[in-house]
């Protein structure tokens, strides 16, 4: 294998890459973020690592989850809250019915880059270049917006640095305490016009809190009911960006990418020949692959020894996303060949991305029951081969959007356009992804 260095992916081919016009201005860019200070310590990343790696071995459950993808204009204090509150209540109900622990990571805080699957788009017979996430262009249909601008590097920077002080600060400044997590969780099912079905567990979970209060065990004496960890992860597509964030931790050594906890590669950016590959496999970070219903096991195989060659537990979660009506006859044969050569991988189900259909309204959205059905078949499929389904990969909000049909609330294709935000994929809302952590506390009770 070849030396590694952070820039040695720039001699591979590479996908889904803007064309910069400035090189000059690109180049000033790479060296300003590269003076920098990283957005996240090597340290925590070895400690989400290690957290994935008990998952690896079936001691825990990831969820990870956010935006598909962030957006610059909708950047504030409400919109991190509600999505950080919705990921905690989710994790409580998860982390009640699975008896296991959860790890949360947050699809926040740097996910600003696009994969797309045209480098134009055209409407009404004018062709633009596609939008790419705002780190790279803008979403705005104009030649100026679409423009790749390197400039917007360092304000992808800067919003993923504000956005991840203020998720530290949730998380260990109270916002956090799990009897208030419980107390929204308790107002959601009370809302809902399908409490009966999840009003059963809310009160387990609240029992069991109300138990350890009286034993004396509360968020006053055990800071772990006050605080919780949250670690931040995005699509690490934009190289450059990525590169530029890519330190030597003075701790281990070791080279870290230093822009999130946990990076993955797209679907459509994993060839194994190509540069993604080769900047991901000379970081140290926890890393994801999306692995989607193409796929052949020696294909597989060759992916996680290129990725992972000393099969260290925690380094690799395999994010799979077949759709519901390929999951049965793409995943089992995965699994088992993985299982059976031995090598250690979180298998994490993202429901979202082989579910997206065009509505006859004319918006990209996603039904919430296929959703389901494919983590209800993600359960299913590892329950049958023998190994742990490791994690779900959600795209979601805490914002009151109409984005995905179904759901208790039953939005249909005409409810879409009442609040249709996504500059991107549709997402779960609030209440569909509660629902979704209700749906799926049944199928995470360990054996
Ligand atoms: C995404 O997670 O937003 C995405 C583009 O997914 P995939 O690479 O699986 O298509
Ligand atoms: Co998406």
């Amino acid at each position: 294998m070849s030396h590694w260095q952070p820039d040695s992916w720039r001699s591979k081919p590479i996908l889904q890459q803007p064309t910069y016009e400035d090189k000059q201005h690109l180049k000033q860019v790479e060296d300003t973020l590269g003076s920098y200070p990283p957005l996240v310590f090597a340290a925590e990343t070895r400690d989400l690592y290690k957290q994935l790696g008990d998952v690896a071995e079936g001691k825990g459950f990831l969820l990870q989850g956010g935006d598909c993808a962030e957006s610059f204009d909708e950047f504030n204090a409400p919109k991190i809250r509600d999505t950080f509150k919705v990921i905690l209540q989710m994790a409580i109900v998860l982390t009640y019915a699975g008896r296991c622990p959860v790890t949360k990571v947050a699809r926040m805080a740097g996910q600003y880059a696009k994969p797309r699957s045209g480098d134009f788009e055209t409407i009404d017979g004018v062709s633009l270049p596609s939008y790419r996430g705002d780190i790279i262009n803008s979403f705005e249909f104009t030649e100026a917006s679409r423009k790749p601008d390197p400039q917007r590097m360092i304000e992808a920077y800067h919003r993923g640095a504000s956005t991840l002080n203020l998720l530290r600060a949730f998380a260990q400044g109270g916002l956090a305490d799990l009897h208030e997590v419980n107390r929204w969780n308790m107002a959601f099912v009370e809302n809902n016009p399908l409490k009966e079905r999840y009003h059963d567990l809310a009160m387990r979970i609240q029992d069991s809190l109300e138990f350890m209060n009286v034993m004396g065990i509360n968020s006053i004496n055990t800071p772990t009911l006050h605080e919780t960890s949250l670690f931040t992860s995005h699509e690490a597509l934009l190289l450059n960006y990525e590169q530029a964030l890519t330190r030597v931790d003075t701790l281990t050594g070791n080279w870290y990418n230093c822009s999130a906890h946990m990076l993955w590669i797209g679907e459509r950016t994993r060839q194994l020949d190509h540069a993604h590959l080769e900047f991901f496999r000379g970081i140290h970070n926890p890393i994801g692959v999306k692995v989607g219903p193409s796929m052949q096991e020696d294909e597989l195989i060759q992916l996680i020894d290129a990725l992972n060659p000393t099969n260290d537990p925690g380094r690799l979660t395999l994010i799979t996303r077949m759709g519901a009506d390929n999951l049965e006859q793409n995943l089992p044969k995965l699994l088992r060949r993985v299982k059976q050569e031995g090598r250690k991988v979180v298998w994490s189900s993202d429901p979202m991305h082989g579910n997206t259909f065009k509505a006859s309204s004319g918006y990209k959205t996603r039904n919430f029951d296929a959703i389901l059905r494919e983590i209800q078949q993600f359960f299913a499929a590892h329950k049958a081969e023998g190994t742990h389904a490791g994690g779900i990969h959600l795209e979601m909000t805490g914002q009151h959007v109409t984005e995905c049909t179904g759901g208790a609330y039953q939005i249909s294709d005409d409810d879409l356009a009442q609040a249709y935000q996504t500059q991107c994929d549709p997402r779960l809302n609030a209440d569909q992804v509660l629902e979704m952590a209700f749906l799926v506390a049944d199928h995470l009770r360990l054996p």
